[in-house]
């Protein structure tokens, strides 16, 4: 195997007309990690995967593949294997029939066809119609295409998508044993939850812009840095927020009255209290929430597991 090269995205972005899909995108995928490349639909992961792999040309910015961009390497499907959404398979081909011509594009024999089937769980479903295979199999069919030049890096758009609930445990497995073996390993989702115990690295985005890169831990340090705020001010507090840097999340108050309590996320009430003081911010409320990962994830990308003030704030 050659050697795993890191995904560096550079002041990625990309406008289709007046849909700015991405914007002003950077951020490092590493080798020998799984890192998860999370946000809701429509935030553009798909739109990032497609420019990583040269198949949308990015407007701003730019995205490489070690050194340089994708293709500009001599054989770049030896290098990256790619599983994007599962719908490029011709329904006519049996399964073995699609790996077989795709080996040829990236010089694998018929042997490394049947191999990689049988390391997805497919070798029974081999001479089957793709046409009548379900989502979850063209999934797995999917996967197998992305590993059959034994490619050291591999970019994967909602793997998880369609797997049953053993599926999802044996492709967890799967994963962290490629990125044990020092492959750089890039998996997008939608649903933290499902690639929570898969990742060592999170980049999560939101409507095209990151909002937050670590590690896996380091969002969970933030996840125990939720402040709840209530501040009858909200403009004025939305204000101070944005001078600091602070990512918030509006919460209602109690009995939906809208617009008087927030949540900011990864920073501690010390903090927030002392630049309330500092400004001469009135407060109504000030607490320390600790709250779990789906949480934090939901926060930062705009959506509340929980939209009320005022309740069981500890
Ligand atoms: N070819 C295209 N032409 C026009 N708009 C596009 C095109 N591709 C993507 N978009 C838009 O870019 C935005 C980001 O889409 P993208 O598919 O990258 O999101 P995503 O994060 O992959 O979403 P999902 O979780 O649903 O797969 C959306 O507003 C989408 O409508
Ligand atoms: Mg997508």
């Amino acid at each position: 195997m050659a050697a795993a090269p890191p995904f560096v995205i550079e002041g990625l972005g990309k406008s289709f007309g007046s849909v700015r899909a991405v914007h002003d995108l950077s951020f490092r995928v590493e080798p020998g990690r799984v890192t998860g490349f999370l946000g809701p639909n429509g935030s553009g992961k798909t739109t990032t995967l497609r420019m990583l792999l040269g198949l949308v040309r990015p407007t701003e910015g730019r995205a490489l593949v070690g050194d340089r961009p994708y293709a500009e390497h001599p054989v770049p499907g030896a290098l990256v294997g790619a599983a994007l959404e599962a719908t490029g398979f011709h329904p006519g081909r049996t399964g073995l029939g699609h790996l077989e011509v795709y080996a040829a594009q990236v010089g694998a024999d018929r042997a490394r066809a049947r191999e990689v089937l049988g390391m997805v769980g497919m070798s029974e479903a081999a001479g089957r119609k793709v046409g009548g295979y379900s989502l979850g199999m063209r999934q797995r069919l999917g996967l197998a295409t992305a590993l059959l030049a034994d490619p050291p890096a591999l970019v994967l758009d909602e793997p998880v998508n369609g797997l049953d609930p053993e599926g999802i445990v044996w492709l967890r497995q799967f994963l962290r044993h490629l990125a044990e073996q020092g492959r750089t390993v890039l998996v997008s989702s939608h649903v933290l939850g499902e690639v929570q115990h898969t990742v060592d690295d999170v980049v999560i985005i939101k409507a095209g812009q990151l909002v937050h890169a670590s590690s896996l831990s380091g969002l969970a340090e933030l996840a125990d840095q939720v402040t709840r705020v209530v501040a009858p001010d909200a403009e004025a507090f939305a204000r101070l927020a944005a001078d600091r840097g602070w990512s918030t999340h509006p919460v209602a108050g109690r009995g939906g009255t809208p617009g008087v309590g927030a949540d900011v996320v990864g920073a501690s009430a010390a903090e927030v209290g002392a630049a309330c003081f500092a400004v001469g911010l009135e407060l109504h409320q000030l607490a320390t929430r600790g709250t779990d990962l789906e949480d934090v994830f939901f926060r930062l990308t705009g959506h509340a597991a929980d939209p009320t003030v005022g309740e069981g704030a500890a």
